[in-house]
């Protein structure tokens, strides 16, 4: 489909793939139909809110390392096959868009039917982008089938920091983790303000909470408001992991958290048939 919108443009991006550029009067956007990955959201005359590696992949059957990895229909590891599943691997469909106004433009994606999504019940995954003062992001899941389709999904954001040793992440205190830096064992989240100062990887449990990165450095709040959404995911490499990754710089770790809007684990959804899920996310920032 060729859609045309005004205050967006589509080009080759980087490796070839085609992208979309978005611009409104206070941000702009850049995301590529490869994963529906928003690679980029910045507010006019701030630093960047997503956090893009400069060691990504920009190829076809590779996940892009940055932005937004739109993780679908599994979280993690899954034998035989690709983590954090398919849905960031293949191209998706520019669907349509809009003007919602001269302050906000809306863009549509569709995952088109492929040999990874036979082996699912039928389903339709579809993704809406929203780009404004702040980047309102919508994954929705639509079971066409005539039996109960599980999954799991996550918008696995990565913000870009000042630095991590001066970020603090609220909003998490008191929930139920996992921690995968302990093969999944069980906690409760005794912080208020959680700082990061190693390699960090939970999976928080039954919480819908907005949750918020403090930024000392930049001096900015970044606000992560979500719905559809039971787990939250806190990530950052640190420095050993950081060096095992080969599409993502040794030191990059300083400058970016993942916060991740998920439904994981024992939080993974079932819909029975006719019935949508829709994951949404709202970011936005605010001096601190
Ligand atoms: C996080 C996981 O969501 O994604 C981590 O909790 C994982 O365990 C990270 O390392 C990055 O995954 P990938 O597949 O993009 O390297």
């Amino acid at each position: 489909m060729n859609v045309q919108i005004s205050d967006v443009s589509q080009s080759n991006g980087k490796g070839g793939l085609p992208k979309i550029d978005i611009t409104t009067h206070s941000s702009s956007a850049e995301i590529y139909l490869h994963g529906a990955h928003v690679t980029k959201f910045q507010k006019t005359g701030e630093p960047p809110v997503l956090f893009m590696s400069q060691s990504s992949r920009f190829q076809s059957g590779s996940p892009i390392r940055g932005g937004i990895p739109v993780i679908f229909p599994w979280f993690g590891a899954r034998e035989g096959h690709p983590a954090h599943g398919f849905a960031r691997l293949q191209d998706w469909e520019l669907t349509g868009g809009s003007d919602v106004s001269n302050s906000s433009v809306a863009v549509r994606f569709a995952l088109p039917p492929s040999d990874a999504t036979k082996e699912f019940p039928a389903f339709a995954a579809e993704y809406f982008v929203t780009v404004s003062d702040s980047l309102k992001c919508e994954l929705r899941i639509t079971n066409k089938s005539q039996q109960n389709f599980t999954f799991e999904d996550c918008l696995h954001t990565y913000f870009q920091v000042g630095d991590i040793n001066q970020i603090s992440v609220t909003g998490l205190k008191g929930a139920a983790y996992l921690d995968q830096m302990e093969n999944f064992a069980r906690k409760t989240e005794a912080n208020d303000q959680i700082k990061i100062n190693c390699e960090t990887d939970r999976i928080y449990l039954d919480t819908e909470s907005t949750v918020e990165i403090l930024d000392q450095k930049l001096k900015r709040r970044i606000r992560i408001a979500k719905s559809g959404s039971r787990s939250t995911v806190l990530w950052n490499p640190w420095i050993e992991k950081s060096k095992r990754m080969p599409d993502f710089g040794d030191d990059e770790f300083h400058r970016m958290v993942c916060v991740e809007s998920c439904n994981a684990a024992e939080n993974k959804r079932t819909l029975a048939p006719g019935e949508t899920s829709s994951l949404k996310i709202d970011l936005s920032t605010a001096p601190l």
